[in-house]
């Protein structure tokens, strides 16, 4: 594998992205973690970083050291970091470089620019600038703009030391992926076998090995992390996981039968259990998002609680955590390393005293869907857009009721219906319906009505951290809003919302 060391770049997960997607097994630690080092790390890549080498406080580390053992690739931040500490010099420049820039090059031994073009785009956004390379080391990149693009070692340590300022990882750098193979199968000696298959393979012999012959439950939730997780613990240990999928009254229009139905057909031990009216009960006069999302959560966990009770002898629970659930990243305001912790279900293993299993906690969403389609899981659940924990319950605004859950449910059955017949769900990141505690005047026939609103929302997204509003066409919005007020009692109004996030939200709630 290939460690990424995080200096706190933004990129720095786009790094470790295309690193995987060139094949190759990467791992992102923050930069001041030691690494435990062991025969299967074959080189390690230095991210870029909000900081300046020069700023004191800034984050260092032992580049010998590490060259010592693997060949080092420094981008940014990093290649200015071997710059300043091999004795180079790196300091303000006059012209600052951001955005598009041409990287030329004519050293044909130099292995990282293997193959790459004599003059090639490449991406940069950096103010300090490279002045001088340390003895040792000799130039083999140049910008129109700069004296140090690309650099590299010549004599200095057991293995390559090599920088470039530019951002090989974003995809304005044309040749950038060409130049991180370079690196990975050139100079680290990778195979480029890490692939969908081989990660099955590999997952369940360890969830195999892991588990033995004991038993795994699952809570499954219909959504994509869920449902592959659980397959792979299935085809690892068969019918010693055990599956619960609880209705709360808060899923999607018909949601819990069509989800419970397709993992009996995937052939999972899972058992549904209907625990509508207890939340229901519990959410009853309660319009507090905060106080919605806890009472939730405690209800889940009790109930999942009890369902495990009936079983004997349950040592494992089977989680759904993703990747970016648990990367530690390195905070931009400090070098200090902040660990986000996060549990699928939280507060479950701890009140549970079992063990964890979590076969994805080392992909990406992407990566999951691969994984998915490998074993064979239905596009029906791969394509599915992210739908929250607590559900309709926050796209309720105001007290909670049966009555509105339906409305909801039929509002939202109806948007999610035409996106798909238009050919717009794949198109956009999420879309759900939002009822409004707002009634307004409407006639209907020759009626006055005075009635509640719905909002529609649709976002585009790559991970649900920023988003911008989708640009539905607006004869499907009519479409839409006609179908909704025409079939849905006690709707009599729909709003389309054009914010983005930040600074709104996905969820209004
Ligand atoms: P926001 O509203 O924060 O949503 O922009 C970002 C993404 O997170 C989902 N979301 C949740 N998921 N429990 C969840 O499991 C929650 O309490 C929760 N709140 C928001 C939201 O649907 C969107 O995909």
């Amino acid at each position: 594998k290939i460690i990424i060391l995080d200096f706190g770049s933004q990129y720095t997960q786009l790094i470790a992205r295309c690193v995987r997607e060139l094949n190759t097994y990467c791992e992102i630690q923050p930069c001041l973690k030691p690494i435990q080092w062991d025969a299967s790390i074959k080189g390690i890549i230095l991210s870029g970083s909000p900081f300046s080498v020069n700023d004191a406080g800034a984050p260092d580390v032992d580049i010998a050291a590490m060259a010592a053992k693997v060949p080092v690739l420094g981008v940014c931040y990093g290649a200015q970091l071997m710059a300043r500490n091999f004795g180079g010099e790196v300091g303000k420049s006059h012209v600052r470089e951001y955005g598009r820039a041409f990287m030329e090059h004519s050293n044909k031994s130099a292995k990282l620019l293997y193959d790459i073009s004599p003059r090639s785009q490449v991406w940069m956004s950096h103010s300090d600038t490279i002045k001088k390379v340390p003895e040792g080391f000799e130039i083999i990149a140049v910008t129109d703009n700069i004296p140090v693009a690309a650099f590299q070692s010549t004599t200095l340590a057991a293995h390559p030391i090599l920088g470039i300022q530019f951002h090989p990882e974003v995809t304005h750098s044309v040749e950038g992926k060409m130049i991180l193979r370079n690196f990975l199968v050139h100079i680290c000696g990778m195979s480029q076998d890490w692939t969908p298959a081989a990660f099955v393979e590999e997952t369940i012999a360890r969830i195999k090995a892991q588990v033995g012959n004991k038993k795994v439950i699952m809570a499954l939730s219909g959504g994509v992390d869920s449902t592959v997780a659980a397959e792979l613990v299935h085809k690892a240990i068969g019918s010693n996981l055990y599956c619960i999928f609880v209705d709360n009254g808060l899923l999607r229009k018909d949601e819990f039968e069509l989800v419970l139905d397709s993992y009996k057909h995937m052939g999972l031990n899972v058992k549904g259990v209907n625990a509508k009216d207890l939340f229901y009960n519990a959410l009853d006069g309660v319009s507090d998002p905060e106080r919605k999302r806890k009472i939730i959560g405690g209800l889940f966990i009790d109930v999942f609680t009890s369902e495990a009770a009936q079983l004997q002898d349950i040592a494992f629970l089977g989680q759904g955590t993703i990747y970016p659930d648990v990367i530690e990243s390195v905070s931009v305001n400090g070098p200090s390393a902040t660990i986000k912790s996060h549990h699928n279900v939280g507060g479950l293993p701890e009140k549970m005293n079992m063990q964890l299993v979590e076969p994805l906690r080392f992909l990406f969403k992407d990566e999951v869907r691969r994984v998915g389609r490998e074993i064979g899981i239905s596009e029906v659940f791969l394509g599915r857009h992210p739908f929250p924990g607590p559900g309709l319950a926050i796209r309720i605004l105001g007290a909670i009721t049966a009555d509105k859950v339906k409305m909801l449910q039929e509002a939202d059955a109806i948007y999610i219906e035409a996106l798909k017949d238009d050919n717009l769900y794949d198109k956009v990141w999420q879309a759900g319906t939002i009822l409004l505690p707002v009634q307004s005047v409407g006639v209907m026939g020759d009626e006055r009505t005075y009635e509640f609103t719905v909002a529609l929302r649709a976002v585009t997204s790559t991970d649900g951290m920023t988003a911008d509003w989708a640009h539905l066409p607006y004869e499907f919005l009519a479409k839409v809003s006609n179908e909704i007020i025409n079939r849905v009692r006690g709707i009599n109004r729909v709003v389309y919302d054009i914010s983005s996030k930040p600074p709104a939200t996905i969820e209004w709630e």
